[in-house]
C-alpha cells in the first residue's frame, strides 16, 4: 500500500512537471493564431493592422499598454483589448495556451522593427 502512494505521488509530480513544461508559448502556434481571422472568435486577424507584428516590437518589454484609449497593466491584457475592440472576439483566458502561443510571438518579435531582411537572410 505505501508503495502504491509513493507511486501515485511521483507520478503526481511528474504530470505536474510536463503540465508546467508544456505551459510555455510556441512561436509558431501563436504565429498561426496572429494570422488566423477567426481567432477567439473575430473577424479579421492580427495580422492585418500588424501586419508581420509591426507595431509590437516593443510590446514584449512594455509594462504598460494604452489600447483603444484605455490603460492595460500587462501585455495580455493588451491583446485582449485588440481581440475584443478590433478583431471583435471575444476575450481568452489570459492563463491560456492560445494566449501563452500570441505572448511567445509577440515577445520574438523584439528588436525587428526597420530590419531588413538581407539577400539569404
Ligand atoms: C483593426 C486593427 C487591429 C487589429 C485587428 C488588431 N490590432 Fe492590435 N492594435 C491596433 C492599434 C491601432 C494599436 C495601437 C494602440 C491604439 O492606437 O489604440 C494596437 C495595439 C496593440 C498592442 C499594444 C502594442 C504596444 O506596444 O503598446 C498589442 C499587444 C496588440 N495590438 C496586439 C494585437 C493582437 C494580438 C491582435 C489580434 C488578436 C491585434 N492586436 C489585432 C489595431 C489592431
Amino acid at each position: 500500500m505505501k508503495i502504491a502512494k509513493i507511486m501515485m505521488s511521483f507520478l503526481l509530480i511528474l504530470g505536474l512537471t510536463a503540465a508546467f513544461a508544456f505551459a510555455a508559448g510556441d512561436v509558431a502556434k501563436g504565429k498561426v493564431l496572429f494570422h488566423d481571422p477567426k481567432f477567439a472568435g473575430g473577424s479579421k486577424s492580427c495580422g492585418e493592422c500588424h501586419p508581420n507584428g509591426k507595431g509590437l516590437e516593443n510590446a514584449g518589454s512594455k509594462k504598460e499598454f494604452h489600447v483603444m484609449h484605455k490603460t492595460q497593466k500587462s501585455l495580455e491584457e493588451a491583446v485582449n483589448e485588440c481581440i475584443v475592440a478590433a478583431n471583435k472576439g471575444k476575450a481568452i483566458d489570459a492563463r491560456s495556451q492560445q494566449m501563452q502561443d500570441i505572448v511567445a510571438y509577440i515577445k520574438s518579435l523584439k528588436g525587428s522593427a526597420g530590419k531588413k531582411p538581407a539577400a539569404g537572410y
